[in-house]
């Protein structure tokens, strides 16, 4: 099995949700920052609620973990009751940005063009935005998950100059994965991870989908990691449930690749 390319360093973010009050956020971070293992040659992430992330980028001054959010607005400012743009979450010091999360597409029906019109301004801020695709159980079922992640994908990421759309990170999350205990198996995963990759391409040229970090999402746990990013186009995690506990995360940053085992 080959290995992931190089120029993809490993990302593994976590999305608290809904969850934490401040005193359990700050205390979390405060564990991950003694972890998270020394020599980690990737790239880790928190993305805490809205009204936790000052408090939780203040904890992770000098440390190596990057703050997210998990979603915003497209707009700038002003009469938009409820919503927080891209440069607030800047200026609360966030690195990166979730977009188009199933939960915010279920929910709250958040569109592909919605997605599209987030990520313009997440790059124009200067966020890392990690856009989320994957598909339900009954679309899976009906052999309708490439046509799917091709619709999703093509109505989020099309239309951008490639240099523009450098930072982007793509993360696959099957819906019917997340928070139900029942993960994508490593060859599922990088059967649809390899699609993505190949979706790509089709739109902005080989170089840039063979750069593209793609993180698999949906009840990634301490167990499962080491095979998933053992596939070679698994560039990371987006980890829910498992993200909550500094144990649980810390183990999956550290996971163990190919090569080490
Ligand atoms: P989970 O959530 O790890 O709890 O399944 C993943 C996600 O929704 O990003």
């Amino acid at each position: 099995m080959t290995t992931a390319n190089p120029i993809r360093r490993p990302l593994i973010a976590g999305n608290w949700k809904m969850n934490l009050d401040l005193k359990a956020s700050v205390e979390l971070v405060r564990a991950l920052t003694l972890a998270v293992p020394r020599g980690f040659q990737g790239e880790v992430m928190v993305a805490p609620p809205f009204t936790a992330l000052t408090v939780v980028g203040e904890a992770l001054r000098d440390s190596p973990i990057r703050l997210g959010a998990q979603d915003l607005f497209w707009e700038e400012k002003g009469a938009f009751t409820g919503e927080i743009s891209a440069s607030q979450l800047k200026d609360a010091g966030c690195w990166s940005v979730l977009i188009g999360h199933s939960e915010r597409r279920r929910i709250f029906a958040d569109t592909d063009a919605w997605v599209r019109r987030k990520l313009e301004a997440a790059l124009k801020a200067g966020l890392i935005p990690v856009v989320c695709v994957g598909e339900t159980l009954e679309e899976r079922e009906s052999q309708r998950t490439w046509r799917v992640l091709e619709t999703q994908l093509k109505g989020g990421l099309e239309g951008f100059a490639p240099s523009a759309l450098a930072p982007l990170v793509v993360a696959y999350e099957p819906v019917w994965a997340i928070g139900t205990g029942k993960t994508a198996t490593p060859a599922q995963a990088q059967e649809a991870h390899l699609f993505i990759r190949k979706q790509a391409a089709a739109l902005y040229g080989p170089a840039f989908a063979s750069g593209l970090r793609i993180l698999y999402g949906g009840s990634v746990t301490p167990e499962n990691i080491d095979s998933l990013m053992a596939e070679p186009d698994i560039d990371g995690a987006l980890v829910g449930g498992a993200s909550l506990k500094a144990d649980s995360f810390s183990r999956i940053v550290g996971f163990r690749s190919p090569a080490a085992r």
